[in-house]
C-alpha cells in the first residue's frame, strides 16, 4: 500500500497551483520547550491552506470527459476554496453546495474564486445529499475533501517537501487530522522513506474521530462534534484514510480548545502570522507531547495547515490563550462586604498579577468576586494559589475549567443593587504595569465601600477600570481630592444612561 501511495505522491500534479511552502523555525517555542520546533507553513498557500494540493491533484487525474462535465463538492470550508481555485486554474466548472446557514463571508470567498455556489438545506448533511443528486442528474464528478487516494496523494506532497527541505534528523511530525487526508498522505510517504520518524496525528478533544477509530479498531461515528476547529470538525474518519492511518500514524494526541488558543498565540509570537484553529493543532500537539515525554533536544515539525479564520473570532482566541497555557486562573472568591476587604484580598494574592476583576454589590454580609489571576504551570500552579487563598480565610470556587463561567458569566457579573445608595460611578485609566492595579485598589479601597468593580487586562498599555464607590452625600466634596491622590485620569459616569439602565 505504501509504495502505491508513494508513487502517486511522486507523480502528483500540484505545483501548477500550489507553492512549495517553507519550513520556518519557531525560536521562542523551541527555547521554551527545549526542543527544535519547526513549522511547515501551509498557511502560505494561495488559498491559505494545504487543501489546494489534494483538490488539484484529484482534478488532474480526471478524464477529459469528466473535466468537461464539471465537478461538485459539499463544503463551506477550505476544501471549497481549494477546489474552486484549482478548478478555475484548470478551466473546470465547479459547483460548491453549502448549507443556507453558511456565513456570507465564506460564500463570497468561494464565489470570488470562480465557483458556482448553491445554497441548499439547513445543515451540512442536506448540502451533501444535494451534491450527490447533482452527480446523478448533471453528471458532475464528486470531489471528496479527504477520502480519495488522489486527494491523499496530493496532500502527501507536503511530506515530500519536508523530507527534501530538512534532510537532517527529524524525530516526529505532528499533523492536524480532520477526515485524515493530510495525515494519511504524510504517513504514507514518511513511513516508506524514513520509518523511524514518528507521525503523530493531532485532533481537538471534541472532534477526535481518528483517536476513536484507533481505540476501537474500526471507524466509528462520533455522536457530537465540536466546531471550534471548523477545518477538522469531522464525525467519522475516512475509509481510505483510516486504512493508512491505522497502520502508519504512530499515535493521536488530543487537545482542548484553550490549548489550541494558546498554540495560535505561540505561532503568532514566533512568526507574526495568525493561523486558524485547525492550523495550530500540530503545535498544540508538540507542546503536549513534550510535556508528557519530557524530551529535550529533539527535532519536531508541526504542519501549520491553514489560516482561514474570521477576524471576529480572534477576540475569543485571545481571551482563552492564557488559560490554555495554564497562566491564568479564573476564580470566584468570597470576601467580607466591608471597606478594606479588597485590600486584604489583594494582599493575599501577593505579587501575582490580577488579570480580571468583576464585582457587583450583592448583600451586606459578603461579596463574591470573579477574579482572574496570573499563574505559572510550574513555578506557581493554580492549585497553590487556591490553597493559599483558602488558608487565608477566602473561600474559593475554581472556575478555570467552567465553560459557562468563561463564556458567559464573566460578562454578566453586575445588575441593579437596590440596597446600594449614594453610589458614585467612576471610570479610570492607568498605565498597565506590574502592581498598578494593586496600588489602585489599595488607594481606593480603604475609605469608601466599593460597590462595583470591573477590570480586564487586555494586554494594552492602558488598564481600564470602572468602579462604584458608596460615598455619603456629605462626603462627596472629598472625592476629587481623594482621587487626585491616586493620580490617574478619571471620568464621573454616575449619570451615564447605560449605568442607570443596567446597574444603577
Ligand atoms: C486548516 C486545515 N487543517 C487540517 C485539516 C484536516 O485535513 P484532513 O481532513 O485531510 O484530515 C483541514 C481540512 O479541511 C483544514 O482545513
Amino acid at each position: 500500500m505504501l509504495e502505491t501511495y508513494v508513487k502517486k505522491i511522486l507523480c502528483s500534479r500540484v505545483y501548477d497551483v500550489a507553492v512549495e511552502t517553507p519550513i520556518h523555525p519557531a525560536p521562542f517555542l523551541s527555547e521554551r520547550l527545549g526542543n527544535t520546533v519547526l513549522l511547515k507553513r501551509e498557511d502560505l498557500q494561495p488559498v491559505f491552506s494545504f487543501k489546494i494540493r489534494g483538490a488539484y491533484n484529484k482534478l488532474a487525474q480526471l478524464t477529459d470527459e469528466q473535466r468537461a462535465k464539471g465537478v461538485v463538492a459539499a463544503s463551506a470550508g477550505n476544501h471549497a476554496q481549494g477546489l474552486a481555485y484549482a478548478a478555475r486554474h484548470m478551466g473546470v466548472k465547479a459547483t460548491i453546495v453549502m448549507p443556507r446557514t453558511t456565513p456570507e463571508i465564506k460564500v463570497k470567498a468561494v464565489r470570488a474564486r470562480g465557483a458556482r455556489v448553491v445554497l441548499h438545506g439547513d445543515a451540512f448533511d442536506e448540502a451533501l445529499a444535494y451534491s450527490q443528486k447533482l452527480v446523478k442528474e448533471k453528471g458532475f464528478t464528486y470531489i471528496h475533501p479527504y477520502d480519495d487516494p488522489d486527494t491523499i496523494a496530493g496532500q502527501g506532497t507536503v511530506a515530500m517537501e519536508i523530507l527534501r527541505q530538512h534532510q537532517g534528523h527529524i524525530d516526529a511530525i505532528f499533523v492536524p487530522v480532520g477526515g485524515g487526508g493530510l495525515a494519511a498522505g504524510i504517513a504514507a510517504y514518511v513511513k516508506y522513506l524514513r520509518p523511524q520518524i514518528k507521525v503523530i496525528g493531532v485532533e481537538p478533544t471534541e472532534a477526535a474521530c481518528l483517536k476513536a477509530a484507533m481505540d476501537a479498531g474500526e471507524r466509528v461515528v462520533l455522536s457530537q462534534v465540536g466546531l471550534f476547529a471548523d477545518g477538522v470538525a469531522v464525525a467519522q474518519i475516512g475509509e481510505h484514510t483510516f486504512e493508512v492511518c491505522r497502520h502508519y500514524v504512530d499515535e493521536v494526541i488530543t487537545v482542548s480548545t484553550d490549548e489550541m488558543c494558546a498554540a495560535i498565540k505561540d505561532i503568532y509570537d514566533d512568526t507574526r502570522s495568525i493561523c486558524e484553529p485547525a492550523g495550530c493543532l500540530g503545535v498544540a500537539g508538540i507542546k503536549k507531547y513534550v510535556e508528557r515525554e519530557g524530551c529535550q533536544g529533539q527535532v519536531l515539525i508541526a504542519i501549520d495547515s491553514g489560516a482561514n479564520i474570521n477576524f471576529d473570532r480572534l477576540r475569543h482566541v485571545a481571551e482563552r490563550a492564557e488559560l490554555g497555557e495554564q497562566r491564568e486562573a479564573l476564580l470566584a472568591v468570597t470576601i467580607p462586604e466591608r471597606p478594606g476587604s479588597f485590600k486584604a484580598f489583594c494582599q493575599a494574592i501577593g505579587k501575582r498579577a490580577i488579570t480580571e476583576f468583576n464585582y457587583r454589590y450583592h448583600d451586606s454580609g459578603e461579596a463574591h468576586i470573579f477574579v482572574g489571576v496570573q499563574t505559572h504551570p510550574e513555578l506557581d500552579p493554580r492549585g497553590a494559589l487556591v490553597q493559599q487563598l483558602c488558608d487565608q480565610g477566602f473561600p474559593v470556587l475554581d472556575l478555570t475549567d467552567n465553560e459557562l463561567a468563561k463564556l458567559h458569566i464573566r460578562h454578566m457579573v453586575g445588575g441593579h443593587a437596590a440596597q446600594v445608595t449614594d453610589e458614585v460611578v467612576l471610570r479610570f485609566e492607568f498605565p498597565e504595569r506590574p502592581g498598578a492595579l494593586f496600588n489602585f485598589l489599595n488607594k481606593l479601597g480603604g475609605r469608601w465601600n466599593i460597590s462595583m468593580f470591573h477590570y480586564r487586562n487586555h494586554g494594552a498599555a492602558w488598564g481600564r477600570v470602572v468602579a462604584g464607590l458608596q460615598v455619603p452625600e456629605d462626603e462627596r466634596s472629598q472625592v476629587p481630592e481623594a482621587l487626585a491622590s491616586i493620580g490617574y485620569p478619571y471620568w464621573d459616569e454616575s449619570d451615564n444612561p447605560a449605568y442607570r439602565l443596567f446597574l444603577g
